[in-house]
């Protein structure tokens, strides 16, 4: 048996945290023991912090606020990470723009809800549902210097529907998002 460690990093609603912990913490699969050892948030009021503490994970917060830096803050990540012996990091909705010393030291995949590389940074969901293209969707990639730029490891697009309202829309992204994400981590894991 080959034991992972994941992390999950998060900043707001959590909807992916929940999801990824249901498919892997305290799961198997093949020859794949995975658990989620440790939750991070820069955000004290992140509603995914109860989502997680319904599976028993206690996440940690840690508040930019007491950090003097962007790499201190990123030090202070990494070195959690790090004394909980994480395998993979998982970037579930993190909102924070990461230094090298996060990308450099750690392994992590994100979720970006769209067809990147189209519609890079915060406001992807929006970008993706106003622009005159028939068809959105969601990209898991692994984290590079660059933001929302690492290696795609699965992609898939939704149709649009016309009229269709914003919170309609993303619902359906985030249901994508619930199937792909699981699925790159699988591959990740498996080497595949
Ligand atoms: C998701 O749409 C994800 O693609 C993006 O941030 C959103 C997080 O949503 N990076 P949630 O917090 O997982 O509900």
């Amino acid at each position: 048996m080959i034991e992972h460690r994941f992390a999950i990093l998060f900043s707001k609603e959590g909807s992916n945290a929940e999801n990824l912990a249901k498919e892997f913490h305290g799961k198997s699969f093949e020859n794949v023991k995975t658990s989620i050892v440790c939750a991070i948030t820069d955000n004290k009021d992140a509603k995914g912090i109860e989502k997680l503490s319904k599976f028993g994970i206690e996440t940690t917060i840690i508040d930019p606020k007491e950090y003097a830096s962007r790499n201190a803050f990123d030090q202070k990540v990494v070195s959690i990470l790090q004394e909980h012996n994480v395998t993979l990091t998982l970037l579930a909705g993190f909102m924070r723009i990461l230094t090298p010393i996060f990308t450099d030291n750690i392994k992590a995949l994100n979720i970006h809800p769209s067809l990147l590389p189209l519609h890079k940074g915060a406001n992807g969901m929006r970008e993706s549902y106003e622009n005159s293209m028939k068809i959105a969707g969601a990209t898991v990639h692994i984290v590079s210097s660059e933001l929302d730029s690492g290696e795609i490891v699965e992609q898939e697009c939704i149709k649009k529907i016309e009229n269709e309202s914003f919170e309609e829309f993303k619902k359906r992204v985030h249901a994508l998002e619930y199937l792909l994400y699981p699925n790159a981590v699988r591959k990740i894991v498996l080497n595949r």
